[in-house]
């Protein structure tokens, strides 16, 4: 088949382009805003039958969760008008959504059939994407995802080992929980639905395995950075506050923990834990 990656010069989508060729079932190709404008539908279009793709595998968004508040319409065009434009190409389609459409006020696994909520704009706009996509595209495939980092790209991971470097202390909140998500690792899953034998349409949830605070998350950053470079380079102390006590300009949710037996199930996959995917991460970023 002839895949199309887009958003490839994102987290997710650079992890696709540098996996892809452990995956020579299908043949790939990769394109960022500057080849084609997710926004622009005859482009889109027009896109897809030149190269005569296949399936498409979105990894394009609108991720910036402050500025979807700020401008809610710039992140509808990208998060829910253009995955409409790719939609209505006909072809199959992998798409990415959050955690964010859920309320995080839970306290269990979401699971992929709970009742979204989102309290964010990006969330909201996610939400239009994946119901759009589900209305147009029956078959599509969506993959929920959580806390993603990788080492390109704005994530909490490279954040904190920029000021665990440079500050004396971090004060980093207990209250959020999480599983973070090596972008690496989801790539992968990508691709066990990509060249799996059948194509298994619906709803997933993937995040690594295991569960943390943003506070537990950055004591293991900063520790197994140092660990890695054989330095206490990243020595900064790290202090629990409470969300309350940081200036958030969006609400963040308390509980963004998905569950994942589905996606294991269905796919076949192993998930890593958080803690083995970041060493891995880490290894590229620090050495
Ligand atoms: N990051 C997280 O923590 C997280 C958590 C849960 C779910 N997700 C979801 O996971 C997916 C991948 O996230 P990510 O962190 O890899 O995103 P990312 O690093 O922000 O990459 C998104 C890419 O899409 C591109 N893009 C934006 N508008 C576009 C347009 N109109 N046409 C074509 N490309 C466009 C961006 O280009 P510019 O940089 O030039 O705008 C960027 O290269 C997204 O669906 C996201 O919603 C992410």
């Amino acid at each position: 088949m002839n895949v199309l990656v887009t958003g490839c010069k994102g987290q997710l989508g650079t992890e696709m382009r540098r996996l892809s060729g452990l995956h020579p079932k299908h043949q790939y190709v990769f394109v960022d805003i500057d080849e084609l404008d997710l926004t622009n539908k005859e482009e889109v279009q027009r896109f897809v039958e030149d190269q005569q793709t296949d399936v498409i595998v979105n990894c394009a968004a609108y991720t910036n969760v402050d500025g979807a508040e700020d401008n809610e319409e710039s992140a509808r065009l990208v998060n829910a008008e253009a995955v409409g434009n790719l939609a209505r190409t006909g072809r199959k389609i992998i798409h990415i959504s959050t955690d964010y459409v859920f309320s995080g006020e839970g306290w269990l696994p979401y699971r992929e059939d709970d009742v979204p909520a989102p309290r964010t704009a990006y969330g909201r706009t996610k939400l239009e994407g994946e119901e759009l996509l589900r209305r147009l595209c029956p078959d599509a495939i969506v993959f929920r995802t959580a806390w993603l980092y990788s080492p390109w790209g704005k994530n909490f991971v490279k954040t904190m080992l920029h000021y665990g470097s440079e500050r004396n202390e971090l004060r980093v909140v207990y209250d959020q929980i999480g599983s973070p998500t090596y972008a690496a690792d989801l790539a992968e899953a990508i691709f066990a639905a990509l060249d799996a034998d059948e194509w298994h349409p619906g709803t997933y949830h993937f995040t690594d395995e295991g569960v943390c605070s943003w506070y537990d998350f950055t004591v293991v950053i900063l520790r197994q950075a140092n660990d890695i470079l054989g330095e206490n380079r990243y020595n900064a102390r790290v202090t629990p506050i409470r969300s309350e006590e940081y200036a958030y300009r969006t609400p963040r949710p308390h509980y963004s923990v998905l569950d994942k037996r589905l996606v294991k199930q269905i796919f076949g996959i192993s998930v890593p834990h958080w803690t083995e995917s970041l060493r891995e991460c880490l290894k590229q970023m620090v050495l």
